[in-house]
This record gives structure tokens, sequence and C-alpha cells, in this order.
């Protein structure tokens, strides 16, 4: 629409007119779609002054990191960084079980590595003789994220806890800088477009910032991690294949903490199982499980491929459980 491409020069304008010419931005990427829209947003404004930061906590899905590396860096031109951070992350998630723990974990995490990536930063900066420092950080928060958080003190103030990077703020005395704060996601998406992003990437189903450490229930290992990753893979591959990722608002695979009896050739088998995900929601307070005939016809296949493709799985679960009383996520 054309108020959308009014608001992206707009933007760009009010961006360039905030960041001095000397100024230096960071900002955290997910591959999201709010993360990547203001990245590319802010590139289009002050070009290689911005520089993003992908941080690798050893919980994103399946070639996850690689991916946005290439689109980001490699397809948008985009200065962007990779913190290697999954051993750390991986380490201190060792022996907790814990929901909310694990969300803190990751969320602390998360803050630190950030910050040392910061510090890396303008340390080169300094170095290469360049006469600017960064002074801004760029957050990708959209107009419901602001309200939740001005009308909310419940679990959804832990939601936030990877986004909450306030020692940043303080000791770099970085002002924080949000092009997206008056946006819904349906605008962020039209922007999305607008500034050419792929329906791909457009389309993406929201992905918790703890990623698939709270999608493996109980401890999080890296073995655990591999297997529900690979079945989530299958999950969405089949999904898109088959022309439902439009239609399902949220979709994961999670492993379950407990093993089952199977059967294979002559052989018993005890193994853990997955349980398969699908949603329809407008504004994810509320959600509705994703079914219909022809959709069980294709879970059955999906059931079928997981089993067979991932090692240390023997059977697969749909949930069937609406929101409330149940949640998206497990944990
Ligand atoms: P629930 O499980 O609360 O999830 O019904 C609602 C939506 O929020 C996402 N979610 C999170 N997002 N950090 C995030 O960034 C989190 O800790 C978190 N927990 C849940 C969930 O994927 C769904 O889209």
């Amino acid at each position: 629409s054309w108020t959308m491409e009014s608001f992206v020069d707009k933007e760009i304008e009010r961006i360039r007119s905030i960041v001095g010419p000397e100024d230096h931005v960071i900002g955290a990427v997910s591959g999201g779609v709010d993360s990547t829209v203001a990245a590319r947003l802010m590139h289009e404004a002050i070009g290689n002054r911005f520089h993003a930061v992908l941080v690798d906590n050893g919980v994103m899905r399946l070639n996850e990191c690689a991916n946005v590396k290439k689109m980001l860096g490699d397809k948008m031109g985009i200065n962007i960084k990779v913190a290697d951070a999954a051993d750390l992350f991986l380490g201190r998630l060792k022996g907790v079980t814990d929901p909310e723990q694990k969300r803190k974990i990751i969320g602390n995490t998360f803050i630190h590595v950030f910050e040392d990536e910061a510090a890396l930063i303008e340390k080169e900066l300094k170095e290469t003789n360049a006469t600017g420092a960064i002074k801004y950080l760029l957050q990708g928060t959209l107009y419901p994220d602001v309200i939740e958080s001005i009308s909310f003190k419940g679990p959804s103030a832990t939601i936030k806890t990877h986004h909450n990077v306030g020692g940043l703020l303080e000791d770099m005395k970085l002002k924080l800088i949000e092009p997206l704060r008056e946006l819904f996601k349906d605008e962020v998406r039209a922007l999305g477009k607008i500034l050419g992003l792929d329906d791909e990437l457009v389309w993406r189903h929201p992905f918790p910032g703890p990623g698939i450490a709270i999608r493996v229930l109980g401890e999080v290992t890296r073995e655990q991690v591999e297997i529900a990753r690979l079945a989530d893979n299958i999950y969405i591959e089949e999904i898109k294949k088959n022309g439902y990722y439009r239609q399902i608002s949220q979709a994961y695979a999670a492993l379950l903490p407990v093993k089952a009896v199977g059967v294979m050739g002559d052989k018993r088998t005890y193994e853990q199982v997955i349980a398969l995900r699908a949603v329809e929601t407008k504004d994810f307070m509320t959600a509705d499980i994703f079914a219909s005939a022809e959709w069980f016809l294709c879970l059955k296949r999906i059931s079928s491929r997981i089993i067979n493709e991932v090692k240390g799985v023997n059977r697969v679960v749909y949930d069937i459980s609406s929101k409330p009383p149940a949640t998206i996520e497990w944990e």
C-alpha cells in the first residue's frame, strides 16, 4: 500500500535525522520478520554504520544461523556478525529442567554475549581509526509489545526477557531506536514486502526467544536439541510442501521427556515421543488447534517420516489442546 511506502521514506529520513553522520547503531537479529525488517530499514538509512549481531545460542532451528547470515549478510549486504555462543548457553542450561529457569538463563546469557559483542565492535571501530562510536541500539519492538509492556506485569514480562538489554543502554550509554514501535504485525509484513524481503521470510511463523530449549521438555542437551531440530525441520518442510504454512499461525515439534515402547521388524524399541503442535490465532493470546480431515492425512505422512528419519523417536502425537487453558508452547 502507498501509505506503507511513504512510511519507509519518512522513517529512513527520521533515522537519518536522529543518527548523526559519525554515529553507529547496533542491533540483535534473529531471523524473524521484525528484527529483519528493522535491520533492513536501518541499513537502508545508514549503510555500514549499522552492525547486526546474531547470537547463536545453540537452540536455534536447523541451519538457522547460516541461513540468517546468508540472507542478511550476502543478500542484503548488511554488516552482520555471528556470536557463536552455543557451548556457553548449553553449558549454563546443563541440569536445568524448570521452564522459567531456562528462560532466565537464556535471557541473561543473551545479554552478556550481546554486550561482549558490542564491546568488540566498539574496539574495532576505534582501532580502524574511525571517528564514530556506537550510539544507538536498534530494536524491532512492535506496537503490541509496547502496549503489553505497559499494561502487563505477569508471565509476559518474562517473555520479553531476551529483549531487555538494559545494561547496554546504561553502561555504553546507548539510546534506543525502535522504527516499528507504531506498527502492528500485518503492517510489518507489508513493510517487509515493500523492502523486498522474500515471501518465505515475510510470512514466517513466530519463534520464541528461548528457542528449542523450551521445546525440549526437561533437560536440554545437545543430543536432545538435535532430535527436536530434525523433527521440527521435517514437520515445517512438509507443512510448506503441502501448502499449509500460511493457514497455520504457528507450528513446531516438541520433544517429550518420556519413552514409549514400539516395534521395528522383529525388535522391540523403547524410544522418545515427538509432539506436533499447529495452531490458528489472530493475536496469540487465544488459539485454536489447526484441524481438518486432509490435515489429519497429512499428519499421518509427517508422522511416518519423522519416525523413519529421526533416530531416537518411535512415536508421534498431535497436540489437540486449545489456548486457554493450554499455552501455545509446552513450557
Ligand atoms: P504461549 O506459549 O505463551 O506463547 O501461548 C504465545 C506466543 O509467544 C511465544 N513465546 C515466546 N516468545 N520469548 C519469546 O520471544 C518467550 O519466552 C516466549 N514464550 C512464548 C510463543 O512462541 C507464541 O508465539
